[in-house]
């Protein structure tokens, strides 16, 4: 529809992120015919290249990262769309001649005047580019939308964070900032409500009556690679925790709307941030581990003496009724033995005299498990009898594997997201408050890890991390799904 129609301006299109997942993601909207009828692209970076220079670059850039051959006829319509730019971020004289380019293409596209602004930078530059824009008039609500999508880290604490979000609010409406949190998109997050909302037997027992625990894990082989000097400023706790894992532990927690607006949604999950119990400093010791691949120091742009955690595991509990007593455990972790992301919800065991007649035997309790990745799926454990004995117990899964189905093709998050953004559409994108709530929570953890470096522990490549289970007690191995 007509409402889609705009002009993207990418700042920061010479990029690594505009090589991995932009372009991919645009070229596989125009594959599908996804992208809407009036749309440009403004590619602004700081190098001198001419519009062609730009295409050949990206192209072999974008191949490269995805393995993917772009086939000629599909690639040279999207290159069509194409306009490079040349800009200094931080000259505010050079905004003027953006401003014209996007005043003459505008016209020529008939876009109707809606602007998507990416910000594809470092973060450093948010604030500089934003105020420009404004400065020099390129956000024209006269004429149509204009909206920003930012991409993380949204600060690093929550005071940054905060300064960050009003400097963006000075210039956009919250309704026109589009927070990125590319776990959001993924197809088993976003069925995660599906199941909750579509299945009468699970929300009458998503609650502390029936649950015994949850767990919540994203762990991946990869170590920092080229990162360093990002991630030795970050560390887990701040890269996966505050907004990855707590997006998802929203999500399995949160009172269900009965309508999914993105207005609702992000409302409900906001609830649940705010409801996160501080860890005291004495429960530390069972309530959070961390933990450095071992040769984490030889990574580039890694201090020597770093002691940033590229591993965290947390047993946390919810000020919440319907979550009283219940322990949420949130693993992540680099240089894991595999590359696996999943929640698992964990029943307790049945009460009465069956229970009861069956204490010679080990009942195992029901397991809701949702695979995000690699592997897509839902998985339901539950007690069966075993053929031909007389009260033997086997427990057996129901098994659905979502990527196994013939002719599903997930598509990538970034190709949602565009979508989503030019929709209009919020649901899939944090709100401030979501953001703040986060932070607010996670300070009081990296605080602590930053005055205690001794809690950090080291861990070989390619094992399940330092020892956690013990410590954290009722953490069930992510590998006993089976
Ligand atoms: C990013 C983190 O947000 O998420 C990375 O900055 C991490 O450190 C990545 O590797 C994980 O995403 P995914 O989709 O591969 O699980």
């Amino acid at each position: 529809g007509g409402e889609m129609n705009c002009l993207m301006v990418i700042f920061g299109a010479t990029g690594d992120l505009t090589s991995r997942k932009l372009v991919p993601a645009l070229y596989h909207l125009e594959v599908k015919e996804l992208l809407p009828e009036a749309f440009g692209v403004v590619a602004v970076a700081r190098k001198a290249y001419s519009t062609d220079q730009y295409l050949t670059h990206i192209r072999q850039k974008s191949e490269e990262h995805t393995h993917e051959i772009f086939e000629d006829a599909i690639w040279s319509k999207l290159a069509n769309r194409f306009h490079y730019q040349p800009l200094e971020f931080d000259q505010e004289d050079q905004y003027g001649s953006l401003k014209k380019k996007l005043d003459t293409l505008e016209k020529k596209l008939e876009s109707e005047g809606n602007r998507l602004f990416y910000m594809a930078v470092s973060p450093e530059y948010f604030g500089t580019i934003v105020q420009h824009l404004e400065n020099q008039s390129l956000i024209d609500r006269k004429h149509g939308w204009q909206r920003m999508m930012i991409e993380k880290p949204f600060g690093r604490d929550a005071a940054s964070a905060r300064e960050l979000n009003q400097t963006l609010r000075k210039v956009f409406e919250e309704e026109e900032l589009f927070r990125i949190d590319h776990y959001l998109v993924k197809e088993m997050v976003q069925n995660l409500m599906t199941i909750r909302a579509a299945n009468q037997i699970f929300e009458p027992t998503w609650n502390k009556d029936h649950i015994d625990h949850v767990q919540i894990v994203s762990a991946e082989m990869e170590g920092v690679g080229t990162r360093g000097a990002y991630y030795d400023q970050a560390g887990a706790l701040r890269d996966m925790l505050q907004n990855h894992m707590l997006q998802m532990l929203a999500l399995t927690a949160m009172e269900m709307p009965n309508f999914l607006t993105a207005e609702k949604l992000r409302a409900e999950k906001v609830r649940i941030l705010r409801s996160l119990i501080p860890l005291a400093p004495e429960t530390m010791e069972n309530r959070l581990v961390l933990g450095q691949y071992e040769g984490y120091h030889n990574e580039p742009k890694v201090a020597p003496e770093s002691t940033t955690e590229t591993f965290a595991a947390l047993k946390v509990f919810l000020d919440h009724p319907r979550w009283e007593g219940v322990p949420f455990f949130l693993i992540t972790g680099k240089a894991l033995a595999e590359k696996t992301a999943g929640i698992m919800i964990q029943y307790k065991l049945p009460m009465g005299s069956w229970s009861l007649r069956q204490t010679q035997q080990q009942l195992a309790p029901n397991r809701l498990i949702i695979q995000i990745q690699p592997q897509e799926g839902v998985v339901l454990t539950f007690n069966s009898k075993e053929p031909g004995t007389m009260d033997q117990l086997m427990t057996v899964n129901m098994d659905f594997c979502q990527n196994c189905l013939a002719g599903t093709n997930t598509p990538e998050a970034y190709e949602k997201l565009l979508l989503d953004a030019m929709k209009g559409d919020q649901s899939s994108f944090t709100h401030w408050d979501e953001v703040e709530a986060s932070w607010i929570w996670i300070d009081h953890l990296t605080s602590w890890a930053a005055a205690h470096p001794e809690a950090v522990k080291s861990y070989p490549k390619g094992s399940q991390g330092p020892v956690y289970e013990e410590r954290l007690k009722h953490a069930s191995a992510w590998e006993e799904k089976e």
